[in-house]
C-alpha cells in the first residue's frame, strides 16, 4: 500500500479493514482506522494479516481485561501480530507463560526496583546533564542521535554495567535483533542476523557473563541472572541466553529512545502545554505519562488463545491470534477526554496501557519514566526552548511507533 494511496477507513466494508499494515503508522493514518473500528467493531476479525487472521482489541477496557487473563491469552511463542520467522528464534521470557516467565523475571527484576534506581538517580542526573552541556546552542543537529540514542543507551549500559567504551554495540544488537518484517518493517535476511548474534553478540555476553558469575552478585542484569539459582544455568542454552539477553535490551531501547523524542516533538506541536511546563516544572512526571500515552511506543503486542471462548458477543477460537492495539486504547475518549490532545496536567494521564496491564506489564516502567523526568528537568535548567526545524520521520512499523530523525535547535536561556 502506497502512502498516498491509503484509502479513507469509512470507505471500506469492515470486514475489509487491516489494521496491520506498517503504511497506516508511518503515516499517522492509523488514528482514524481504530477510532473506526472503536465505535463500530471494538472486538474486530481481519481476514488478512502480515501472517494469517488476526482479531483486533481496541477498547482501554477490553485490552485490560485480556491483557490480565494470562491463561485463556498465552504469550508462548508470538507476540507480534505476524508470526516470527522459524529459521533463527531465540526465546525470552515476554514469551512466556508461567511458571517459566515468572522465575526470570523474578530474576532480573532487582535491577529496576524503586530502591535500586534510587541510587543510580544522581548518577544518571549528572550523565543526563553533561550531554546537554555538549550539544550545540544555536545550530541544527538531529535530536534522535545526538540525544534520544544515546541517553538510552547511556541507560542501558548502566543497568547491565556494561564496558563504557562499547556501550553503542547495545543499540547496534538491538537493531539486529529487531531487523524482522514483522518488527519493523526491514530485514537483515535471518542468515545474516543469525551469524551476528552468534558470531559476535554470544561471544560478548558468553565472556561477560562468566566474569559477572566469577564476582559477587551485584545488581546489573546479567548479575542477577548468574547468581540467580533458577537461572544460573540459563548460559547452557545459548538461545535462551540470547534471547533474553536480547530482551532486556530490545525492551528498553526503542521505547525509551522514542518517548524521548516523542516529548521534544509534542511540546512544539502544542506551545500552550510548552508554557505551562515551564511556569510550573512540578508538572513533569505527569507530562511523562502523558507523553507515554499520546505516543505509545509500542503498538501493540498479540496474544493466542488457548481455548475457545465467546469474548464481547465474539466467538474466539483456540489458536486465534489477538492483538491488543494498546495506541487505540489510548485514544479511547470513553476514558480520556479529548483523547487526541496532548494535555500535559491531564488528571489520568498514568492511566495508559502503554506499558501493558498482567503478569507481563513492562518491567522498565520506573526506569524510563526516571530518564525522561531527570531530562526534562536539566533541559528547563538550561534551555529556553528547542526548535523543531522539520517533520519528524516515522518509522514504517505496525508495532514500534517511532521517530528516525528529528531536526532540532537549541536556544539559550536570557
Ligand atoms: C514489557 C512497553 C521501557 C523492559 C513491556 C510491554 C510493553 C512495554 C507494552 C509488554 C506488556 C504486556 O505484554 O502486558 C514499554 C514502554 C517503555 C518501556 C512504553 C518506555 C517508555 C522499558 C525499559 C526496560 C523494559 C527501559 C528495561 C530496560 C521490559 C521487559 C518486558 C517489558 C523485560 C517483559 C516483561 C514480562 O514479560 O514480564 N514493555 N517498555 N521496558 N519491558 Fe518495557
Amino acid at each position: 500500500m502506497q502512502a498516498q494511496s491509503i484509502p479513507d477507513p469509512y470507505s471500506l466494508a469492515l470486514e475489509d479493514i487491516d489494521v496491520s499494515e506498517a503504511e497506516l503508522f508511518e503515516t499517522g493514518a492509523h488514528h482514524r482506522y481504530f477510532k473506526r473500528l472503536r465505535d463500530e467493531a471494538p472486538v474486530h476479525f481481519s481476514k488478512t494479516g502480515p501472517t494469517g487472521p488476526f482479531w483486533s482489541i481496541t477498547k482501554h477496557a477490553d485490552i485490560m481485561s485480556v491483557d490480565t487473563n494470562h491463561r485463556v491469552f498465552s504469550s508462548k511463542g508470538n507476540i507480534g501480530v505476524g508470526d516470527q520467522p522459524e529459521f533463527f528464534q531465540p526465546t525470552n521470557f515476554i514469551q512466556k507463560d508461567p511458571p517459566e516467565h515468572d522465575e526470570q523475571r523474578v530474576a532480573v527484576a532487582p535491577a529496576v526496583k524503586p530502591q535500586q534506581l534510587s541510587q543510580l538517580e544522581s548518577m544518571i542526573r549528572e550523565r543526563i546533564g553533561s550531554l546537554l552541556d555538549q550539544l550545540p546552542v544555536n545550530e541544527e543537529f538531529d535530536w534522535v542521535d545526538k540525544v534520544s540514542i544515546e541517553l538510552t543507551t547511556q541507560m542501558l549500559a548502566t543497568l547491565f554495567d556494561f564496558p563504557w567504551e562499547d556501550r553503542r554495540l547495545l543499540p547496534y544488537w538491538s537493531d539486529v535483533a529487531t531487523a524482522t518484517e514483522a518488527f519493523s518493517n526491514t530485514s537483515l535476511g535471518e542468515e545474516k542476523r543469525q551469524q551476528i548474534v552468534l558470531t559476535e553478540m554470544l561471544p560478548y555476553f558468553t565472556k561477560l557473563w562468566h566474569e559477572r558469575a566469577a564476582q559477587p552478585p551485584k545488581f546489573d542484569f546479567l548479575s542477577l541472572l548468574a547468581h540467580n539459582p533458577k537461572t544460573k544455568n540459563l548460559i547452557d542454552d545459548p538461545l535462551d541466553f540470547l534471547g533474553n539477553i536480547g530482551l532486556l535490551i530490545v525492551g528498553g531501547n526503542d521505547t525509551t529512545r522514542n518517548s524521548m523524542s516523542a516529548s521534544v516533538h509534542l511540546l512544539n506541536e502544542f506551545p500552550d502545554q510548552f508554557a505551562k511546563l515551564k511556569s510550573d516544572p512540578s508538572l513533569i512526571p505527569n507530562m511523562v505519562s502523558e507523553v507515554i500515552r499520546w505516543q505509545t511506543p509500542l503498538a501493540h503486542m498479540r496474544r493466542t488463545a488457548t481455548e475457545d471462548i465467546i469474548f464481547q458477543g465474539q466467538k474466539i477460537k483456540k489458536g486465534d491470534r489477538v492483538v491488543m492495539w494498546y495506541v487505540s486504547g489510548n485514544r479511547d475518549e470513553e476514558v480520556f477526554e479529548n483523547a487526541d490532545d496532548f494535555i500535559i496536567d491531564r488528571p489520568n494521564a498514568r492511566r495508559h496501557v502503554s506499558f501493558g496491564f498482567g503478569i507481563h506489564r513492562c518491567m522498565g516502567n520506573r526506569v524510563a519514566e526516571m530518564q525522561l523526568r531527570i531530562l526534562w528537568e536539566e533541559i528547563l535548567e538550561r534551555f529556553d526552548r528547542i526548535e523543531v526545524l522539520a517533520e519528524p520521520k516515522r518509522v514504517p512499523s505496525s508495532i514500534v511507533m517511532g521517530i528516525e530523525t528529528l531536526p532540532v535547535r537549541l536556544v539559550a536561556k536570557e
